[in-house]
Parts: C-alpha cells; sequence; structure tokens
C-alpha cells in the first residue's frame, strides 16, 4: 500500500484517541511523577524528565514526519544540539559549516572547546570537508539553508564523507522543516530541528528534537538511541507537558504553513530583486541563486527564509527595520507573522566581528521571515519602508 502523504502524518502520525477516555486531542500530562503498584512496578512512566505521555506522542509523530525511527525533544533547539556534541570526548574533533546559527557558534565555541572538543568552522562542501577531516573527527555539522547566509550545502555528499570516516553527519534541518527536506533519506544519521521555528510554527514555545535511525555509534559500544535516550534524562533538558501540547497542535498545519511561507517568500524575494535600493537578494528559490539547482535536488522546496542587502549604510539600516509595520523586528522565525532582524546586531552578534565580515555577515545584511499573511500587504510595507532610505 502506498505510505501516507506528509499532510495526513502532520495530521495523524503516532496520536492514537487517549487510551483511558477516548480524549481526540492528546491530553496534556501535568504531572512529575506516575504512582507505582510495587516498588518499580508502574505504567511505563516513572517520572516525567524520564518520561511523559504527551512527549512520547510528539516523539512519535516527529519520527514519522522527518522519516527516522526515533525522535528526542528537549528543552530548545540548542538543548538538543548539546545533547549530540555529549556523545563526544575530550580531544574530539568537530567539522561545521562557517555560516551557522550564532548560538550554535557559542556552544560549540565557547562551551565544547574548553571542554576539549575542537571545531573547525569551513565553507563547507565536499573538498573542503575532505580537507578538514582529521583521526579524530567524529562529527560534521551544518545547516542547509545556512542562517542567515542561506547557503546551500550538498547533504548526500557531506554525509558520504562523514559515513566513510566513521564520523557521524548531523543536519540543523530548521528552516525547511520535515516538510521540505529530510536529510536522513540523503545519508545523514540525525536531524535536529529548533522546533521553536517552523515546527512549532506560533512563536510561542521553546523547543528542539533529534531524529534519527538507530545505529551503532562508530567509536563506543552503545546504539544511538540508547546513549541519546540515556543523554536526555542524564542531562535533564526536556520541554514541559504543556509545550509538547502546543507542538503537537503547531504540527497538525504545518504543510499548509510551510506552502503559503514559500509562496510568499518567493514573491517578496522575486520583488526585492527587483528594487533599485536592493544590491542582492538571497534566497535559494531565485534561479540567481548558486546553489538553487542543488536545492531543488535535494529539497522540496525553498522555504520561508531570506535574506537581502540593501544599497545602504549602517545608521540607515536599523532605521528602516523599525520603519516596517508588519514585519516584526525581532529574533527567531519560522512563526505564522512575518520577522526581520538584524544579524550582525542581533542573532550573529557571538560571533567575532572579524569572523562575521569573513564570511559576508556585513552590516547591510537583512535576514528575514516571510510569515503567512498577504503577500501584497507584506510588499507594500518593505516599499514603503524602502522608500524612506
Ligand atoms: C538554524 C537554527 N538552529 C538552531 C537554533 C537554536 O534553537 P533554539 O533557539 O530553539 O535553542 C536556532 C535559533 O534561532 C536556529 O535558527
Amino acid at each position: 500500500m502506498r505510505p501516507p502523504d506528509f499532510e495526513t502524518l502532520a495530521v495523524h502520525a503516532g496520536i492514537e484517541p487517549d487510551p483511558l477516555t477516548g480524549a481526540v486531542m492528546t491530553p496534556i500530562y501535568q504531572t512529575s511523577t506516575y504512582a507505582q503498584s510495587a516498588p518499580g512496578e508502574h505504567k511505563g512512566y516513572d517520572y516525567s524528565r524520564s518520561d511523559n505521555p504527551t512527549r512520547t506522542v510528539l516523539q512519535a509523530q516527529l519520527a514519522a514526519l522527518e522519516g527516522g525511527s526515533r525522535a528526542l525533544v528537549y528543552a530548545s533547539g540548542l538543548a538538543a544540539t548539546d545533547c549530540v556534541l555529549n556523545l563526544l570526548r575530550s580531544g574530539d574533533h568537530v567539522i561545521a559549516s562557517d555560516d551557522l546559527y550564532g548560538g550554535t557558534f557559542r556552544l560549540l565555541e565557547y562551551v565544547a572547546k574548553p571542554r576539549g572538543i575542537e571545531t573547525s568552522f569551513i565553507a563547507m562542501n565536499e573538498a573542503s570537508v575532505r580537507a578538514a577531516l582529521k583521526p579524530n573527527t567524529r562529527l560534521v555539522w551544518f545547516e542547509s539553508p545556512t542562517n542567515p547566509l542561506l547557503k546551500v550545502i550538498d547533504i548526500e555528499a557531506v554525509a558520504r564523507i562523514a559515513s566513510e570516516h566513521g564520523a557521524l553527519c548531523a543536519v540543523d534541518n530548521t528552516f525547511l522543516s520535515p516538510y521540505f527536506q529530510n536529510p536522513l533519506k540523503l545519508g545523514a544519521h540525525l536531524v535536529m530541528h529548533s522546533m521553536t521555528k517552523y515546527i512549532n510554527g506560533h512563536s510561542d514555545v521553546i523547543m528542539g528534537c533529534l531524529i534519527f535511525n538507530d545505529r551503532p555509534i562508530p567509536w563506543a559500544d552503545k546504539g544511538l538511541y540508547e546513549r541519546l535516550k540515556f543523554l536526555q534524562n542524564a542531562v535533564g533538558g526536556v520541554p514541559a507537558p504543556m509545550d509538547c501540547f502546543l507542538a503537537l497542535r503547531g504540527i497538525k498545519t504545518l504543510a499548509l504553513r510551510m506552502k503559503r511561507h514559500e509562496e510568499n517568500a518567493l514573491q517578496v524575494a522575486a520583488w526585492l530583486e527587483a528594487h533599485p535600493k536592493i544590491e542582492r537578494v538571497i534566497y535559494p528559490g531565485l534561479a540567481s541563486h548558486p546553489g538553487h539547482a542543488l536545492a531543488c535536488r535535494q529539497a522540496r522546496g525553498h522555504g520561508g527564509m531570506l535574506s537581502f542587502f540593501p544599497r545602504a549604510k549602517l545608521p540607515q539600516v536599523p532605521c528602516f527595520l523599525s520603519d516596517l509595520k508588519l514585519f516584526t523586528l525581532a529574533e527567531s522565525l519560522g512563526g505564522v507573522e512575518s520577522l526581520i532582524e538584524h544579524p550582525a546586531i542581533m542573532t550573529h552578534a557571538s560571533i567575532p566581528p572579524e569572523r562575521r565580515a569573513e564570511i559576508g555577515i556585513t552590516d547591510n545584511l537583512i535576514r528575514c521571515s516571510v510569515g503567512i499573511e498577504s503577500a501584497r500587504d507584506l510588499i507594500d510595507d518593505l516599499d514603503r519602508a524602502l522608500a524612506k532610505i
């Protein structure tokens, strides 16, 4: 039989009416602990850091959406990333893309490095990954498209190189969501999402997840699931039941939202590209994007994130951002409402200025999360604010 389409999975996967009451919506099991009939005898749950029924349903659904056998959820995207880094030991080496969410850079550079885990940040492609490999390389970590410069990285090629080397390949799939891209199907070993973004989709939850197919960890005698599940409980960065419920509710409309985000982003990107006050637009869905062909090959769409460079100097850029009425000036992305931000001052401020300059995060770079409003209204808003530059 044909497997269900994404839209169906988003509504039904992992979700059964509550066995106790028949409730159609997954109940919020707002409890920290569970009665035991005798010491150690319980119904599968003993303490909510270890497991919680609302979380169990969410994890099953995420695994189905991303095409993995297992999913684990965390209190934030960075807590999920930290759990992957906890698979490593002092003396291990990581390769990461140079264009990366600022918080991931901060975690690698200022938390993992002092603990003896060194990261090489590279402009990632097949040749640069091969050149950066060391005998102790255990993990290759990247986003595709990257944040904020939307570079498209060949997931299949990088995953192959990592596998041949006995390293894990982890992809931060936050920007495209499982609706548009499934890195596990391209050979990646781990997918991370900041669920704070598209998966939840309503800017009211902070959460992260890891999705994977259980497999042996090449350098350890443990399987990926056993080790990560142990770490989820041992480190304890788990989300609350209420937040798991909100994410479950958000996911039901993920397919509808992603389609609309993409339609709007394409219209806004094309309009900006034709505007005389815009130097350059970066959106993988535009034919002008150098990674357009690769993006079309490895993903089913291009999402709602775009970046652009207005022909303006620093004092004018913040004024333009503050002049916008529909685009809210705020960090984060992936909610139904359009957000806009200035990476150099906001999301990527934790990256040292000289490094930002090297990568291309200039003072006139603007990153934009195109929401699901009317594209015409969004364009009018940009038009009005650009006129003042
Ligand atoms: C691409 C990407 N990855 C990871 C994160 C971190 O996720 P969280 O804020 O949920 O910890 C973010 C946050 O902005 C992000 O944009």
